[in-house]
Parts: structure tokens; sequence; C-alpha cells
């Protein structure tokens, strides 16, 4: 399966602090928002993957990841000029699907979660067929896209923003789909407010009892940066839940270390590179334990 991230949009919620630099690349406490979205990929063993942003903030993201093989990825770059809606990804990024399936995550999608990593590799170890989009509830659904669900859990309707929400179910910014995405983006016509929409390929596959949608329940965070200050609330919670638990959220280096895309070494060589930053610190602090447990069992 491939895996794309969409960073586009201008973020104009966010201005003037979005005029120079990406929405998606603002920290969100001690790392690029965009880490989060990645790792949830990661966490589904995707590793080839194409990053989508505007034509003016590409540089930046090469700086930042480069081609991925620092983590043990591959991470190839498309621009989308306008921002003409979510599923225009799917024709941006067509080349690079090929003939495989894809996942798509929002660069601003920060998702936390017990046994999220466990629940994403199976999504995509069982994916097959069809499309698998995840809900959260939400307390102002009218921003969303909102799926009502039957008895039987199976999604019933899905509409975009609807003003009188039949449920306060959001679709999330990650999904997986079968290779026909691409043809169904083909056939889109742009909405009312003149984009593509995510949740028109989400209704073809509904109509066809081809779209999955898994709720993540209480247990489940999904936060919003949209605004200047749900920024500082979701760095807050970051930090506040890193600092309590002595671990990381979103540090792609630890799961490519984790998922074995990379090494002891190859961690060390990140870790070597921040070693001033307490993010780099934290590296130091996993490469040691690794060390010391390798010692134990070797010992
Ligand atoms: C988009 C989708 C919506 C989804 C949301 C998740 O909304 O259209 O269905 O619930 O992302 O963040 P937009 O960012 O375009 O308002």
């Amino acid at each position: 399966m491939k895996g794309i991230v969409l960073s586009g949009g201008s973020g104009t919620r966010l201005h003037p602090v979005t005029l120079a630099v990406s929405k998606q690349l603002l920290p969100v406490f001690d790392k690029p928002m965009i880490y989060y979205s990645l790792s949830l990929l990661l966490f589904a063993g995707i590793r080839d993957i194409l990053i989508i942003t505007t034509p003016k903030d590409q540089d930046s993201y090469r700086a930042l990841l480069g081609d991925g093989s620092a983590i043990g990825i591959s991470i190839s770059y498309a621009v989308q000029p306008e921002p003409k809606g979510i599923a225009q990804a799917f024709l941006i990024g067509s080349d690079f699907i090929g003939g495989d399936s894809c996942a798509l995550v929002l660069g601003d999608n920060i998702l936390y979660g017990s046994g999220l990593q466990r629940q994403l590799r199976e999504e995509t170890a069982k994916h097959k067929r069809g499309a698998v989009a995840f809900s959260c509830a939400v307390s102002d659904p009218e921003r969303f896209g909102i799926v009502t669900f039957g008895p039987d859990g199976k999604p019933i309707s899905i509409e975009e923003k609807p003003k009188t929400p039949r449920s306060n179910q959001a679709v999330i910014g990650l999904y997986f789909y079968d290779n026909r995405v691409v043809e169904i983006a083909r056939q889109l016509k742009p909405s009312a407010r003149g984009e593509l929409e995510i949740t028109a390929i989400n209704q073809w596959y509904l109509e066809r009892g081809e779209l999955n949608v898994v709720p993540l329940g209480r247990g489940y965070a999904w936060l919003d940066a949209g605004t200047h200050e749900a920024l500082v609330q979701a760095g807050e919670f970051v930090r506040i839940v890193e600092q309590r638990q002595g671990l990381k959220l979103g540090c792609i280096e630890e799961i490519a270390y984790r998922m074995n895309f990379i090494g002891l070494d190859q961690l060390q060589a990140i870790a070597g590179k921040y070693k001033a930053s307490a993010y780099g610190d934290y590296l130091e602090r996993l490469i040691e334990e690794a060390k010391s447990a390798t010692a134990r069992v070797t010992g």
C-alpha cells in the first residue's frame, strides 16, 4: 500500500503565522505538525510516501524530511497548485499510486489513543477491496464529514458539513482505498465550494456497500490545530502526555526504529544531529535503553 500526506492549503485561519510557513510545518509542542500524520502511515507499515504541498512550501518539506532514507522510508514530493479539495490528491498522485491501494492522511491530523498502532496495522493487513475511514465524536459536527451507522455498525450515510447533523461522528483525515479511487476521483465534479470532496469518494464506496468506517471510541483524542487557540491546545495536550509518560507522541524516528525500518546506527546518526535539543536527548535515551536491553539478553 502506498501513502499520501496532503499538506496543501493556505492556512488562512492561522494568518499571519502561515504567510511564510506552511501550517503543517508549525510546531505542535516539540515537533512539526506533519510528524503526527506521518506517524500514522508508519504505524500502518507504509514506507512509500508522497507528500503533496503547495508549490511555495515544497523546499521546506524537503529540507525537513529529505527522501526519507534517514528513517528507512521513501518520500517523494508533488504539488497542489491551488487548494481544490482533498480528493484531488489522487489525481496528483495517480502515477505514484500506479496499480496499488493507497492510504491518504491529512498533514494536520493529530490522533492519539491506546491501541492505535495495532488498529492501523490490522486495517492495512486485511484491506483488500473497498474503503476504510475512521470516525471520532466531535462537539461541532457541522464542520466535518459526518457519518451515521446502522444497527449492524455499517455506515448508512455520510454528509459533508451538514447543517443539521444526523450524528456527532466526524470522519477524520485518514483513509484507506483500493486502486479504484484514482478513477473515482477522475469522475468527480467540484462541489459548491469548488472542491473535489473526499466525502464524495466515500459516498461512492458507501453506495456500493464497500465503505467500512471504524469508530474510534472515547479512548482516542483527535485534535484540531486549525486555529491559533486549537494549535496551542494541541501543543499543550502533547506536552502534558509526553511529560507525564516520558514517552513521545508522533516521534517518527522512534517509530521507524521500533518498526525495524532502521537500526540503532541510523537512530544514533539522527540523535547526533539533534543533540542540542531535548528531542535529541530522548532519542539518545532510547538508544541507551536498547543497548542495555541487548546487553541483558546477551550478557
Ligand atoms: C475535510 C473533509 C471532512 C473531514 C475533515 C477532517 O474537511 O472534507 O469530511 O471530516 O477534513 O479533518 P475540510 O478540512 O475540507 O473542512
